[in-house]
């Protein structure tokens, strides 16, 4: 299966036209299409009371689910890929702080009115200046205004799975991060491929559900685009309704919240370096531990072995690396952190012996 040419649409329209008719099958009325309302956890705590700072019109016209915001991003350059009316990117703008900046992307003119509408109240009422949060029309999957490399933090909320392009988005994100940045998004994913005709209908793909990804073709997508080891920190059953299941019959849908770093060392696999790294406790909202992923914490004080992956995401240029201490480098390569099997268990040339009978001594190369 070309599973590179399921994910590229060629809709018989216009980009723009396409992003239009997306934005106008979900209507103005976010609760026709939202998969999931804000539920107590899905927004992180030092985020939750800078909702109140927000004007009404902008939440009430925010499409989606939770707050897909990570950990320290005072002083970022922070990207919100299709922002719509701007409820995360006001909400990140109160984290990133006034030397910090954020930039909300949004292809649809009706939803970008509504965020820009507030921007001189919120940016005064926050005691910010005029660039610290800037909002800007465009497509994501080619924002030609944003330089390579010039972003620390993309954050996207259900934007992804409406992309008629889902390779040229994520390469799009990895290009314009920097070194050791993230990807930190929410998005629905499937248990399996969706059928080809269903994934093309814009109305079932404006329903959050036709364009959800296959889990393991986003992983492939994404370490396509240089993002080795994609993690899922949060994932929530989707709600459907009953006529959804039904026309979505044995597809189980999840929304998840995952974190893509822009680096070159996290590798495919788990790979041991003989590194640990010690968490601090000083993340907001995390003084016990460090989610790493949903299967993994690290204790706060406690020196944990970790493979590169790991090392890869917290240090070498991460801004986590504030939050930890670590030990080793890359000196010293000790392999696959779950294992060799084929290599270690491989048996020796005892009592093999070749076309005339005679032991076998070495093996070719
Ligand atoms: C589900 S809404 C989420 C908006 C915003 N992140 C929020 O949380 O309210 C999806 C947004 O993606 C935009 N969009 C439209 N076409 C798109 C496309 N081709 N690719 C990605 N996003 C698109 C829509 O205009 C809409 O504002």
């Amino acid at each position: 299966m070309d599973y590179r040419a399921y994910y590229r649409k060629a809709p018989q329209m216009s980009f723009q036209d396409y992003c239009d008719a997306i934005a106008a099958a979900q209507g103005i009325d976010p609760q026709a299409t939202a998969r999931t309302r804000d539920a107590e956890g899905t927004i992180p705590g030092e985020a939750r009371e800078k909702l109140f700072n927000i004007a009404a019109e902008i939440k009430n016209t925010f499409h989606e689910f939770g707050a897909p915001l990570p950990p320290l991003l005072e002083g970022c350059t922070v990207l919100d890929l299709c922002c719509g009316s701007g409820r995360d990117t006001y909400l990140a703008a109160q984290l990133t702080g006034a030397a910090g900046k954020m930039i909300g992307v949004e292809p649809n003119v009706e939803r970008l009115a509504i965020a820009k509408k507030y921007l001189a109240k919120e940016i005064k009422q926050f005691g910010y200046g005029e660039g610290n949060v800037e909002f800007v029309q465009g497509a994501p999957e080619n924002p030609p205004f944003l330089a390579d490399g010039s972003i620390d933090v993309v954050i996207s909320n259900c934007t992804f799975n409406l992309s008629p392009d889902k390779a040229a988005y994520i390469a799009k994100v990895r290009r314009v991060l920097k070194d050791g940045g993230e990807w930190y998004f929410t998005d629905v994913f499937t248990d399996r491929r969706i059928p080809q005709e269903t994934s093309d209908d814009i109305a079932r793909v404006a329903e959050r559900l036709g364009g959800a990804l296959y889990i393991n073709d986003f992983r492939r997508l994404a370490q396509a685009a240089g993002f080795a080891d994609p993690r899922h920190l949060f994932t929530w059953k989707t709600p459907l309704t009953e006529a959804e299941q039904a026309h979505y019959p044995g597809i189980a849908f999840a929304t998840i919240t995952s974190r893509l770093m822009a680096t070159d060392m996290t590798e495919d696999v788990c790979e041991s370096y003989g590194e640990t790294v010690t968490y601090k406790g000083t993340l907001p909202d995390y003084p016990d531990y460090f989610l790493f992923d949903k299967d993994i914490k690290f204790p706060t004080g406690k020196a944990c072995a970790v493979c590169g992956n790991v090392s890869g995401t917290v240090g070498y240029g991460s801004r986590y690396a504030a939050a930890f201490e670590m030990t080793g480098d890359r000196s010293q390569h000790i392999g696959d952190t779950h294992g060799d099997h084929i290599i270690a268990c491989a048996p020796d040339f005892e009592g093999v012996v070749d076309e005339d009978d005679r032991p076998i001594q070495a093996s070719c190369c």
